[in-house]
Parts: C-alpha cells; structure tokens; sequence
C-alpha cells in the first residue's frame, strides 16, 4: 500500500491537538511536499528523516512524496514530529505493517545518524493524547522519565530509529536501564547561610506564608541575591497538580530535566535585568514559548538589580500579577500559558549603591536617590506587598558564632501558619492571604476594630491608596497567623503598615 497514516499532537500552548500524519508514495517525478502549515524546524524534516532513514539502512523513497499533516488550519512547529513521518514512510513502502493503532502516539526527532532524539513538550502532548483516548506512546530514550510521569500511558522508548521499526516487524523491545532520578531532590541552599538580616528574614517568613510580592533594598554584596535564592526552601512543597503544571510548561520550554520531573519544589526563575519582554513573558515568531513569567509559576520570579530593567520589561509583569496567567497573541494563534508567582524585586537603593539611610559613603544627590527608585513604576510599586532594607550585617554579627534559623525550621512555621489560612479558607475559591478578594476582606475579613479604625486614619490622611489599604490588610493577615491570632490585632496592622511602606524609604 502507498498510503498511511501515523498518528502524533501538535501544542498549542499546554494544550494538545490531534495531528494525523498521511504519507502518500506515488508514481511520478521524485519530490516531497511537505502540507499543513509546518514552521521552519518542521520543513526541515524532510533532510533529517531521509538521512536517518539512509543511514538505518532503511529505504528511503525515490518516487513523488506527499506529506499531509491534518487538520490543515492548525499550526505545527517543532522537530518531534521527524518519528511519525519515518513510520509513515516505512509504512507506505510495505517495510512495515501500515495498520497503526490511533490509541498509539509517537513522537521524536531524527538525527542524520538515525538516533532518536530528545524533543520539548512531551509531557503536556501526551497528558492531552491521554484524554484523547491514546494508551501508549514511543518517545525517545531521553524523553523517557518525562513520559512517565503521565499516569496510565504505556511508554515504549527508543535510541535508534531502527529498533523501532524492529519493535514494529517483531514486537520486541530493547533492554534498555533507566536511571531512576532521586525521589525528592533536595535544596543545596539554607538560610543558616545568611548571618543577620533578622527583619529581611521576617519579611521572608511573611512573604511566604501569605504568597506577598517582596521589595529587597540594600547596598551591593548585603545578601539581597542571598536572601531570594533561599525562598523557595522555605516555602511549601507543590502540590501533585502544581508540580505536574510546573513540569509541563518546563517541558514546552526545553527546562524540564529528568530529576526536575514533577518536583515538589517550587521553581526559582532570575531572569537577568537585560532580559526582553518577550524572554519575560513568552513569545517567538512561530512556536509561542513561555517566559519567565510561566517557568516561574507556582514559585519565585525574582529580578535582581530590577531599576536597572529596560523600559517596558517590569511593566509587562503587570498583566500576569493581575490575572495569574500570560495571554500572548501572535499570527499562529493564541496561547494562554500560566503565570501565577512570588514576585521577589531586588535594587540598590541609589545609582551608587552605597545609600544606607545616614548618606555617610554615598555620593548621590537626594534627588538621584529619589529618581533612582521611581525606575521601578508606581503601578508595579504600589503591587509590592513588602518592603525590606537589607543593611550590611555588622561586624559583630558576622563573627559570631550562632547561625541563623535553618530554613527546615523556617519552612515549618510557614506550614503551620498556611494550615490555619487552609483552614479559614476550606469554603473559599482561595487559599492564602494575598489571595482574598477586596470586597471579602472589608466584608468577611476584616482585622481587629482597632486596628481597622488605624488603617481608616491611614486612608484618611492619604498615607494608603485603596490598593495600598487592602495590600495591609492582606499582609496583616499573614502576619496575625504566624502569631497565632484569629483575626489582625491593631498591633499586626500596625507591623503590616511597616512592612508595606518599608522602615527606611
Ligand atoms: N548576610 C550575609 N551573610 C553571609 N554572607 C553574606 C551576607 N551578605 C553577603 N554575604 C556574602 O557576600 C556575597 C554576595 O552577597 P549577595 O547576596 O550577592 O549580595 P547582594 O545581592 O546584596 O549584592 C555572598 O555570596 C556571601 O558570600
Ligand atoms: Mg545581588
Ligand atoms: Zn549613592
């Protein structure tokens, strides 16, 4: 038979579409046309899939080739689907049987040698295919652990093109050892590292248990970069959902490692400060991928040094801290990628850096040291929960011999303190303090009667915005569960007031 058909999915975004591979072998003068709005990796298949074929030992057509990826409006990119057009071929030239089951997904890139090779997206392709009604799927070797995480798909993988066509002649598979990655990876960083900072560690603390966007301010090498690195050690483990959205959007990006597949830890992304907007929230010309934004999703985004930003980079944060996901429109179509995450901003405090509130070292004018921070945008600004000012710790602190808190220790009262949130919550759509709706919390939620008669005279003398007023409230929430209270004390407010305004701007 001269025709067949292979079946594979195309992303769009995290979400899979069925793609049908026909291959047609007919008489006439040999060529290869290629439909069905392929990208430029795809078109390339062509020179890959003959190489890899001729380099098997496998036959590769002499004859008028056509090629239909269907449905035809649907955009396809990427290399993966080099494998299905190989079988295609195979198959329409009798070499093997062309009656491919639709429950079975292949999927993988050729190289010139006939090796499989590794390919993006896997793990969202195949929890789509799943739904589709597919029950096993061929991956490359190094695609494997990824393809595994997928419940109640069989996985078969491969490292050369022809032991899959052998596996297709005689129904065995290669032995093959995978290597098992480490149940839980463990963090290699822990606060005891850091020595003082007692109110940037609060911050932390509360920053975490709440899920509030962190300003750290200081002079260079005071353990700014220190301090963030160290926050997803402290902050609660993903849960199976989080963990198994984390590892898709890492897989489309091509991040995903095979210990990293559905970790329990929460992503750390620091995108350099000359970072672009696109690097920043996903985009490219033909294969949409996630950015920072995304990778960072249900971790930390954090962006050192951020007034040193290109205009317009920061500002393109505002949409995914509003609505926790990332839209991005482009001529193949749109993609939603999520982008819900704990934005942690470090910055010098002055262009010289040296400004510590006394002016002793700094050589900035007053003017410069104001002009510095409005770099960061009042819009962006005003959606910074806390604000921290990270001194160079003191002589004293530096010799002394008791270390910090471990971020074990830490990480347990971040627990304790979600748990009671969890639990207020259990009725809500909600789940942490930064969470809660404006109009619950100055119905449901409010603090204390004296410590909502502060924030009023807070409103009242413009000292708070109303985005600034329900920001305290929020954070005086974190606050009033770390302490144990069943509602914001005047007290709490007043710390959440501080901590929002930051002691020393
Ligand atoms: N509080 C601190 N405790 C321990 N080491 C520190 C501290 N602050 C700075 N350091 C040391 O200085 C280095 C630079 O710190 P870093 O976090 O990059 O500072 P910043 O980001 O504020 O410029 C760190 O790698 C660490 O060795
Ligand atoms: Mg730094
Ligand atoms: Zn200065």
């Amino acid at each position: 038979m001269a025709l067949s058909k292979v079946r594979s999915l195309a992303l769009l975004g995290l979400v899979g579409h069925i793609v049908d591979v026909e291959v047609d072998i007919s008489d006439g003068l040999p060529g290869y046309t290629l439909l069905g709005l392929p990208d430029a990796a795809l078109s390339e298949s062509r020179e890959r899939v003959r190489s890899a074929l001729v380099n098997s030992g496998l036959p590769w057509p002499n004859k008028k080739v056509t090629i239909s990826l269907s449905p035809a409006w649907l955009p396809k990119s990427g290399s993966h689907f080099d494998l299905p057009i190989a079988l295609g071929l195979l198959a329409a030239q009798g070499v093997i049987s062309s009656e491919f089951p639709e429950s079975l997904i292949t999927m993988g890139e050729l190289g010139l040698d006939g090796t499989l090779r590794f390919v993006r997206g896997v793990l969202p392709t195949l929890i789509s295919a799943l739904n589709f009604g597919a029950t096993s799927a061929i991956v490359p070797t190094e695609n494997f652990q990824e393809a595994s995480a997928v419940p109640g798909l069989q996985i078969r993988s491969f490292t050369y093109l022809s032991e899959v066509v052998h596996f297709f002649q005689s129904g065995e598979v290669p032995m093959q050892e995978h290597v098992q990655p480490a149940d839980s990876p463990t963090h290699t960083l822990d606060l005891t590292d850091v020595v003082g900072q007692i109110a940037a560690r609060r911050a932390l603390e509360i920053s975490a248990i709440g899920g509030h966007h962190l300003l750290l301010i200081g002079p260079p090498g005071t353990g700014k970069t220190m301090l963030a690195e160290r926050i997803p050690t402290i902050l609660p483990a993903l849960t199976a959902q989080e963990s198994l959205e984390v590892s898709a959007i890492h897989s489309v990006a091509g991040t995903l490692t095979s210990r990293g597949v559905l970790t329990r830890i929460p992503p750390f992304v620091a995108p350099h400060h000359t970072t672009t907007t696109t690097a920043m929230v996903g985009g490219g010309s033909h294969a949409v991928k996630p950015g920072a934004v995304s990778l960072a999703h249900a971790g930390v985004l954090f962006i050192d040094e951020a007034p040193e930003c290109a205009n317009g980079v920061l500002d393109s944060l505002r949409q995914p801290l509003e609505s926790g996901s990332v839209t991005i429109s482009r001529a193949v179509g749109t993609v939603t990628y999520p982008a819900s995450f704990l934005l942690v901003l470090a910055a010098n405090p002055c262009p010289c850096g040296k400004f510590n509130g006394r002016g002793r070292a700094c050589t900035c004018s007053s003017l410069q040291i104001r002009n510095y921070l409005k770099k960061l945008s009042g819009p962006l600004l005003d959606r910074i929960d806390i604000r921290a000012f990270v001194e160079a710790p003191t002589r004293v602190e530096m010799a002394a011999a008791a270390a910090g808190e471990s971020s074990e220790f830490v990480k347990r009262r971040v627990n304790d303190a979600r748990e009671i949130a969890a639990a207020r919550f259990k009725d809500e759509r909600w789940r942490i303090n930064s969470q809660i709706p404006s109009s619950e919390l100055r119905a449901r939620y409010k603090a204390e009667r004296d410590g909502m008669t502060l924030l009023h005279n807070e409103l009242d003398s413009e000292r708070l915005s109303a985005r600034g007023f329900h920001k305290v409230l929020r954070v005086a929430w974190s606050i009033a569960d770390a302490a144990g209270h069943s509602r914001p004390t005047k007290n709490d407010v007043e710390q959440a007031i501080v901590m929002r305004e930051g002691t020393f701007l």
